[in-house]
């Protein structure tokens, strides 16, 4: 019964927002009138990759918390029900927009390189790289950074103790929760690798080493114990006491190189979030270490130079623009970005619309440049020194975009014996190498080299859109690489082509990363354009496969519609995604 009236509740409102959608003559910020329906709200809405973590951050919502309550609540609950990239062990972006101060904070929490990395770390004795241990070795793995994040992302920013938001994940860790199909057919493909530790085995199968099927009850008491901990102490309990005794022995016994001293130096850094204008939008993005944001505003400055509404959603003529543009960016990327501690990132030359311009006159808009033609800026103008991802929004306006990491699916799937949790392997992140590319075949120079407490750089990239000074969508992605294409396409789809976030999560994508040169088409393209594209020079890959997946990345969004309406949107490319809402 009050399923249905809130089936009922729900269809009116969306009645309401179309009715007065259509009257806003001058508010064509939203269509309604598509085959994609958003999930609406008034008071609150948490969109995440995993169900029970959606609910956790409801929960706190409904409590009377803010949106960083709510995000820190989702971020601790995800480390337990979706531990493919949920974390403790990892890191991470949490972008905070404050609505009463009109400010956005962008809380770097990314992994830092050990105090005994260095630039060769991961070459053998012929100077090549080593993947197996850049990858899945204990070295694989940075200085976690996720506890000191959410801890002080709530104490800065948030209204509840860590004890009350920490309240869902212990519960889902201690009492356990129906594993959901998303979860037991995962660990169950990923069986061969994760039973090689130990302490991951016993984690995620059952005693007899069985997968967990859908439905049956999944209980992590050794990760119960830890995330007590952390709500106890605070960081502390992580990165000082028994915890961090855990993680050392782990390191320790397995060549690892992560020492308590490492972990008592862990610091988050608050940085000054890139910022950009498109077409009359402002765009708020990750800063570097994340090269997200950066790439993201110097994209659109090239794309603001077209008509890209005219040419038509995800024509030839746009898609073409789209991959050019694309080609540039991950060429500037490969040679400018890192962690801006370590080296001069330069941010305001590479998001300045004169550069755009001088890269839009370059590009051929008849045919495809191929990617051995192209090349980092040589020089770049004068820079000056004043230099799984989920979203939340509350009933003031206040937005949370985080995205965070174990790098590879599960990490690199060893567990911490005794304290429950994987660690991450984003030293992979890093280029081991000048020109030998990383996992996700990303090139990197000294820009992002290894290097003792450096921040490897990152594709992740929380963004907000405002309009008219308005807070209006929160939105981000996973897929390495190509979180910064996706996350692009989708800001697109809402700023020049109107569409509700349902629709523009739902459209197909594309990818390009400059090298390989390579034209990733998801899905739902149709076979006209790509033949276009192909007759254009493209080298389309037809179904995105090679980058280990057939769809491009998993976006959790929320927008707020003019009249205050909340519409959130999960990504229905990898299950289990919810937007929870009240
Ligand atoms: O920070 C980065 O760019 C990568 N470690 C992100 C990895 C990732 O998105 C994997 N998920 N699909």
């Amino acid at each position: 019964m009050n399923y249905l009236r809130s089936i009922s509740l729900i269809l009116l409102s969306f009645l309401f927002v179309f009715s007065s959608a259509q009257a806003q003559q001058n508010t064509p910020l939203i269509t309604y009138n598509t085959q994609h329906h958003p999930t609406l709200a008034r008071n609150g809405m948490v969109v995440s990759q995993e169900y029970f973590a959606s609910e956790a951050g409801l929960e706190i919502l409904r409590a009377g918390g803010n949106a960083i309550d709510a995000a820190v609540a989702t971020g601790f609950a995800l480390a337990v029900t979706h531990p493919q990239a949920g974390n403790i062990g990892g890191g991470g972006f949490m972008m905070v927009y404050l609505k009463g101060e009109d400010r956005t904070i962008a809380i770097d929490y990314r992994e830092m390189a050990p105090k005994a990395a260095h630039r060769d770390l991961f070459l053998d004795s012929k100077g090549d790289v080593d993947n197996a241990r850049a990858r899945f070795s204990y070295q694989s793995t940075g200085v976690p950074g996720t506890v000191m994040g959410l801890t002080q992302a709530l104490e800065k920013y948030g209204t509840m103790p860590l004890e009350k938001v920490m309240a869902p994940a212990i519960r889902l860790a201690e009492n356990g929760f129906e594993m959901p199909w998303a979860l037991a057919d995962s660990l169950s493909r990923f069986q061969q690798r994760l039973k090689t530790d130990k302490a991951t085995a016993s984690y995620y199968y059952k005693p007899d080493g069985e997968p967990y099927a859908a439905g049956e009850v999944f209980r992590q008491p050794d990760l119960a114990k830890t995330l007590q901990a952390i709500s106890a102490e605070g960081a502390k309990g992580f990165y000082e006491g028994w915890v961090a005794d855990k993680f050392v022995e782990t390191m320790k016994a397995n060549n690892g190189i992560i020492t308590h001293d490492d972990l008592k130096s862990y610091v988050v850094r608050e940085r000054d979030a890139v910022s950009g204008t498109y077409r009359g939008f402002k765009v708020v993005a990750m800063p570097p270490p994340s090269s997200g944001g950066v790439h993201v505003v110097q994209m659109l400055n090239v794309l603001e130079g077209w008509d890209l509404k005219e040419l038509g959603h995800n024509s030839a003529g746009y898609l073409h623009r789209l991959t050019e543009t694309m080609k540039y960016a991950y060429a500037d990327r490969s040679k400018y970005l890192g962690d801006p501690d370590y080296f001069d990132v330069p941010v305001s030359a590479l998001t300045d619309k004169s550069y755009a311009s001088s890269i839009r006159s370059k590009v051929n808009l008849e045919k495809a440049t191929p990617s051995t033609e192209i090349a980092p800026a040589p020089a770049l103008p004068y820079e000056s020194n004043d230099t799984t991802h989920f979203s939340v929004v509350d009933k003031d306006g206040n937005m949370v975009a985080n995205t965070y990491t174990l790098n590879f699916t599960y990490g690199n799937g060893k567990s911490v014996a005794g304290a429950g949790f994987l660690l991450n392997n984003e030293m992979d992140d890093f280029s081991a190498k000048v020109g030998v590319a990383n996992a996700f075949g990303l090139l990197g120079g000294e820009a992002n080299a290894i290097e003792a407490g450096k921040r490897p750089l990152s594709s992740m990239t929380p963004v907000f859109l405002f309009k008219d000074g308005e807070p209006l969508m929160a939105t981000g992605s996973p897929g390495g690489s190509t979180i910064i294409t996706v996350v692009l396409q989708t800001i697109l789809n809402v700023m020049d082509f109107d569409m509700n976030p349902a629709a523009a999560t739902s459209s197909p994508r594309i990818h390009h990363q400059w090298f390989p040169d390579r034209l990733f088409v998801e899905p739902g393209h149709s076979i006209d354009t790509r033949r276009v594209l192909k007759a254009m020079g493209h080298n389309v890959n037809d179904d995105a496969a090679s980058l280990g997946d057939r769809v491009l990345g998993s976006t959790q969004s929320i927008v707020i519609a003019p009249n205050g309406i909340l519409m959130g949107a999960a990504d229905p490319r990898r299950p289990g995604s919810h937007a929870a809402a009240f």
